[in-house]
């Protein structure tokens, strides 16, 4: 995307108007503030200010310029909100001038999902046709005849049906192939998904980018279930089953949690049962490109897995996942055997959302699960048991947490809260300081002089030039993308706000945390200078420490005379009162 094109269009866009449509925003000062759309609040954190074009949550932190908010609040990815406000903004997208390669691929990508929205249409009316009685009964059977329009669910009539029909749409069987459709067998091209009913995944876009297709006869050498293969199109471990209908639900109202099953069939019928925030992770265990996905969405997921064996095992690796993006995770009980299709047919909704009720938090349910290892009867049993699930919950970081966990497991073990803390060290002498302090406190003043530099060159502040060049003296990555941003902003007069589309992503929150930086009325000269030797002074010191270290090991003569000169360096700094050239 052309980076000057995307100026024009934030420029062009007033952030204050955009973020209106949203929230109600009152101006207060140079600001607007309102109840943020990202978090549940009922006093205003929220701010937008007019100036610099940039929103910030003083509540959840979140911050960024118009198309972040728009990416954010309509859960789309970059490409589609700049097509959002380009649309709004009535100015054309400029063509893609990627290279040939990716412009081949995105004319691949265009082609192939033409094939497969003609293949699950197609499917689709083959389930009404005479051919496709048997399917139809299947549906009839699992109760899922009205679910049949909503997912698109179709029929694959034959061996070679939907390759002569695709055929005469024009498109070959390579790429058929290639789409996941076909299979070869020397000369000849046959449909993967023979005879199968067939489930359409579509993504959040509405494109349909691969399909499962289950078998109709119950005992079969065959797999159950067939998923398309990985494609140009289709990464199963990105992918979502039924996100596009949530995301549909999301733009109607409220999305207060999702509900993330195994299967397709679970998901179509807690659909049909009225959950319609629900989604399938097809099979597997949950990955992070998952769970990031659903952080889009909302904030809360129920896990609703089989409750057999397999089921729990992946549920246990997913929950961490989760848990690892922040997302607020809850289990679904579920009796040995049973999905919860099988709750829906037996209990009905109501039973489905008892069981919801009766949701248990991530530290629960491993505290359960562990114990259902266990012989609690038998001492033995019962004191391993404690042992482990003492280990979950000393990971924990809250105490407060803790507290509630281990009065479960005291309930559960009857060993007293007293043996329980000691067990989990708890109850931990305040150690005698033999590191010595200093060193933490050190790091964390030369952090807070690096933000203060790299947010004062950012937000161009009197006071802050780029005459002290400090580039070599920032350790991190992000801090050194930080300046490269800087300078560039400053050379190239651009808006505070396109920083971050020019942030690499990796770096998208530290910088957003500059551009946000809460100065404070003395901050002035001085102070920027005073930090300015301070990252020098403490990067040299640094570099001694390493220095000597390794002079003691090799005695190498080189080393010897690195370490003079910046032994040289540091005296001059405290001479000159800080500054060496
Ligand atoms: N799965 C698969 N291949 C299989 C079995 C399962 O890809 N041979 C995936 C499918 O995405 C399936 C999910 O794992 O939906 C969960 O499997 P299971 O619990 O067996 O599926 P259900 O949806 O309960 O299937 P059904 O009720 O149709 O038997
Ligand atoms: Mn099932």
């Amino acid at each position: 995307m052309d980076r000057d094109w995307l100026d024009e269009l934030l420029a062009k866009t007033d952030l204050v108007q955009l973020v209106s449509k949203y929230v109600q925003l009152t101006k207060k000062g140079n600001s607007y503030w309102g109840c943020c759309p990202f978090h549940h609040e009922k006093t205003p954190s929220f701010s937008v200010s007019a100036d610099k074009q940039v929103y910030y949550c003083f509540g959840c932190k979140e911050s960024g310029n118009a198309i972040t908010f728009v990416k954010k609040i309509e859960s789309v990815e970059s490409a589609d909100a700049i097509k959002l406000l380009a649309e709004a903004a009535h100015m054309p997208v400029p063509e893609y001038k990627g290279d040939k390669k990716s412009a081949d691929l995105k004319n691949k990508r265009e082609r192939l999902s033409a094939l497969m929205r003609e293949a699950a249409l197609h499917y689709h009316e083959n389930i009404y046709t005479p051919g496709a009685k048997a399917a139809l009964a299947y549906a009839e059977e699992r109760q899922i005849t009205s679910m049949i329009k909503k997912f698109g669910l179709g029929y694959s009539l034959g061996n070679r049906e939907i390759i002569d029909y695709l055929e005469t749409k024009g498109f070959t069987p390579a790429e058929m192939k290639e789409a996941g459709i076909a299979e070869q067998s020397g000369d000849t091209y046959y449909d993967v998904f023979m005879n199968r009913l067939m489930i359409p995944i579509i993504n959040p876009y509405g494109n349909v980018i691969a399909f499962g297709g289950r078998l109709l006869e119950k005992d079969s050498k065959f797999a159950k279930y067939r998923n398309s293969c990985q494609t140009v199109l289709f990464d199963k471990s990105k992918v979502l089953f039924a996100l596009n209908l949530v995301k549909k639900k999301k733009q109607r109202e409220h999305l207060d949690s999702i509900i993330v099953t195994e299967g397709y069939m679970d998901t179509i019928s807690l659909f049909k049962a009225g959950f319609d925030n629900v989604v399938a992770s097809m099979g597997t265990s949950l990955t992070l490109d998952q769970a990031k996905l659903l952080k889009n969405y909302c904030n809360k997921i129920y896990i609703s897995y089989d409750g057999d064996g397999a089921g729990q095992k992946a549920t246990l690796r997913g929950l961490d996942i989760l848990e690892s993006v922040g997302l607020n995770v809850r289990v679904v009980p579920l009796a040995g055997g049973m999905d919860p299709d099988d709750v829906i047919k037996r209990e009905g909704a109501a039973g489905y959302k008892a069981l919801l009720d009766k949701a248990v938090t991530l530290t629960t349910f491993k505290i359960n699960n562990l114990a259902s290892q266990y012989d609690l009867s038998d001492p033995d049993g019962n004191s391993k048991f404690a042992v482990e699930a003492v280990k979950v919950i000393k990971k924990l970081d809250n105490p407060v947490e803790q507290e509630e966990y281990l009065m479960q497991v005291h309930n559960l073990t009857g060993y007293s809260m007293a043996v329980l803390y000691k067990q989990a060290e708890l109850y931990e002498e305040p150690k005698i300081e033999s590191e010595p302090k200093r060193e933490p406190s050190r790091r964390d003043a030369l952090t807070a002089a690096t933000d203060f530099v790299l947010a004062s060159l950012i937000n161009e502040k009197p006071y802050a030039d780029f005459n002290f060049d400090v580039v070599p003296y920032l350790t991190g990555d992000n801090e050194r993308e930080a300046y490269r941003l800087a300078l560039e902003k400053y050379k190239m007069k651009y808006s505070l706000q396109s920083l971050f589309n020019r942030a690499d992503e990796r770096y998208a929150d530290y910088v957003s945390g500059l551009v946000n930086y809460d100065f404070v009325p003395g901050d002035d000269r001085k102070k920027f200078e005073e930090c300015v030797y301070l990252i020098k002074r403490r990067s040299l010191e640094v570099e001694k420490g390493k220095l000597e270290a390794e002079y003691e090991a090799t005695k190498n003569i080189e080393i010897l005379s690195k370490l003079k000169d910046i032994e040289k360096k540091l005296t001059q700094m405290r001479k000159s009162g800080g500054f060496i050239s």
